[in-house]
This record gives structure tokens, C-alpha cells and sequence, in this order.
């Protein structure tokens, strides 16, 4: 069986696996993401990871069929260049040259976050037989992949840019009111944390220890969970900026499909549920939310890295069927 090398870079972290033919992850390593640094540091530290995996199978990178990695950013596949990425803090950084450079020559085939692990979920995951889909991935950033008839609509999706609110919270690209701003992951934890700042007696409080750093999305999750009402009404208010987006997703594309990525994926039905029914009750007409399945990302945190490997080469003809 041949192997593959896939690298899900993101704001925050960095995970690189050695994919199988069968889609199957043999291997995987993970590093956070260095803060600050430029593009060639931070290729130097992605080689490391990727070299990490791939030893855990006594091979190199270079011993793999192929190289992929999905990467924030508004990216030129063909060229493998990032143009902008706003949460890596990059522009017109040749990444796959300055990544192959530390592979020993190796090439590298880059491609956006979002619209890999889209493929990913496409290929071997929530989305298998879909017509139209859009995944949505909720971390630092929002991600938005669109897979219409099979192909992935490369430079096309930057959705969690999309403003929703005329000068709304300052997002990281440097404008004002933009979706992710409001629905990521950070801006979860952002909404949680300024609820705290004005309410001593939220249960939050007590679930990070005191320490505001340490508030992380599942613990508002669980502070709803709980009873307590400001971890409630941060969740509503959440789910609300989240079902603005996906309606207006809906709106414009009439997806088959929606799949939802990103940890918060873990809340399954807990999130699902109360978000069909605001997105049911925000599209243009119901009809749309009921022709369009919502469901959380099958393949999960490894989306990114299978998607990758299919970039760098893993024929969708081995996607395991369902
Ligand atoms: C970036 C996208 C990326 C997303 C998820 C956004 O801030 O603009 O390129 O896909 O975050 O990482």
C-alpha cells in the first residue's frame, strides 16, 4: 500500500498524519503553531511534525507517495503560494516551496484549510454523495469549503468574511462585523469571557478555575449543561450568530448538505438541534433548511489531514465506501 503525508495547519495548532490508501491514519504528530515567525521558521517547524509521523512508521516524508497540506489563507494551489492568511499572519509566502525546501526537495502541494477538509469530508465522510455541499470548520477562524459535483472551488470561499453586522467586532483580517468575528470557535470563548468579566456568579468562573485563560468552548457548552444562565445565554447568542451565517450559506448556494466541523463538532446534537431550528427559521424559505441536511463532520479532527493527503496525491477512487 502506498503512503501519503498529510498536514492540517491551523492558527493554533499543527497535526500531520501518514495516510494509507484506505484512508486509514497509520501515523500522527502535533506541535503547536509558532507564534509570530516567518514563513520559512514556520516550514522548518511543520518538516519537524511531518518528520515526527512519518518516523513513527520508520520512514521519512520523502520515503511517502506524496505531500499535502491545508493551510489558512487565501491560497494559489498551482503556484503554492499563500497570499493572505490573517490568523497565521502571513502574506505572499511561497509555502509549499519553503515547506519542500525542508523536505529535502520534496514536493508539496498546499491548498485552503477548509476546502480540504471539505473534500475530506466529501471523499470519506458526511458528505459522500452529496451534490451540492458546504462545510463549515469553527475554530480560530470560520473555514467555508464548497464542493458542487465533485470538485472542491479552490481560491472561492472565504465565508467566515462575510459581514454580517455594519460595524460590528473587529475581526483579525482587519475589517469590521465579519461572520467569524462572531461564530468561530475564539469568538466563543471571546463572548464567554466578557460575559464573566460582568457576571461574578456564573458558573464559568468555577469550571476554569479562576483563570479566564483557560475558558475553552466545551466548557460553556457544559456550563449550559449545567443550569447556569449565563453560560445559557452565551450559547443562544452563539447559536444565533452561527445560524445568521449558515442561513445566508443557505440563501445563496441551496446546499444538499452542510457539515459542520471544528471541536465544537463534539456537542453533536446539543448544537445541531437548536441550530436547524434558528436556520429553519432564518432562510428565505423553510423549504430550503428542510432540502438541506445539517450534520457534524464524520472524519472529525482528521478531516484536515486526509483532505491533505488527498492533495498531495490519495486517489478518491480509495475512499472506503459507506
Ligand atoms: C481564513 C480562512 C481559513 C479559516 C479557517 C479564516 O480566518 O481567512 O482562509 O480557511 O480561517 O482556518
Amino acid at each position: 500500500m502506498n503512503y501519503y503525508c498529510g498536514i492540517d495547519l491551523g492558527g493554533t495548532g499543527i497535526k500531520a498524519g501518514i495516510v494509507g490508501e484506505d484512508y486509514h491514519i497509520y501515523a500522527a504528530a502535533s506541535a503547536p503553531t509558532p507564534k509570530g515567525v516567518d514563513g520559512k521558521t514556520l516550514a522548518a517547524v511543520i518538516a519537524r511534525v511531518a518528520e515526527e509521523a512519518a518516523g513513527k512508521m520508520n520512514l521519512t516524508v520523502a520515503d511517502t507517495a506524496g505531500v499535502g497540506m491545508g493551510t489558512p489563507g487565501y491560497i494559489d494551489p498551482e503556484r503554492g503560494i499563500n497570499h493572505f492568511s490573517n490568523n497565521l499572519n502571513l502574506s505572499e509566502d511561497p509555502m509549499a516551496q519553503n515547506l519542500s525546501d525542508c523536505l529535502g526537495g520534496k514536493p508539496v502541494r498546499i491548498g485552503n484549510d477548509a476546502n480540504v477538509a471539505a473534500y475530506a469530508e466529501y471523499l470519506a465522510g458526511a458528505a459522500r454523495g452529496s451534490r451540492r455541499a458546504v462545510m463549515v470548520t469553527l475554530g480560530t477562524g470560520i473555514g467555508v469549503g464548497v464542493i458542487i459535483d465533485g470538485s472542491d472551488h479552490g481560491m472561492a470561499a472565504e465565508g467566515g468574511h462575510m459581514i454580517i453586522r455594519h460595524g460590528g467586532r473587529h475581526c483579525s483580517c482587519g475589517h469590521d462585523g465579519c461572520f467569524e468575528a462572531y461564530a468561530s470557535a475564539s469568538a466563543l470563548v471571546a463572548q464567554a469571557r466578557e460575559a464573566m468579566a460582568v457576571h461574578p456568579e456564573t458558573m464559568l468562573w468555577k469550571l476554569c478555575g479562576g483563570d479566564l485563560w483557560k475558558v475553552d468552548g466545551k466548557m460553556v457548552f457544559d456550563g449550559r449543561d449545567a443550569g447556569d444562565p449565563v453560560a445559557n445565554q452565551v450559547v443562544d447568542q452563539y447559536i444565533e450568530y452561527l445560524g445568521f451565517g449558515l442561513s445566508n450559506f443557505i440563501n445563496l448556494l441551496e446546499p444538499d448538505m452542510m457539515v459542520i466541523g471544528g471541536g465544537i463538532c463534539a456537542q453533536g446534537d446539543k448544537l445541531l438541534i437548536p441550530l436547524r431550528r434558528r436556520v429553519r427559521e432564518m432562510v428565505y424559505h423553510p423549504l430550503f433548511a428542510d432540502r438541506c441536511r445539517m450534520a457534524v463532520a464524520e472524519l472529525g479532527n482528521d478531516a484536515g489531514i486526509i483532505g491533505a493527503a488527498g492533495l498531495g496525491g490519495l486517489p478518491p477512487a480509495a475512499a472506503p465506501s459507506r
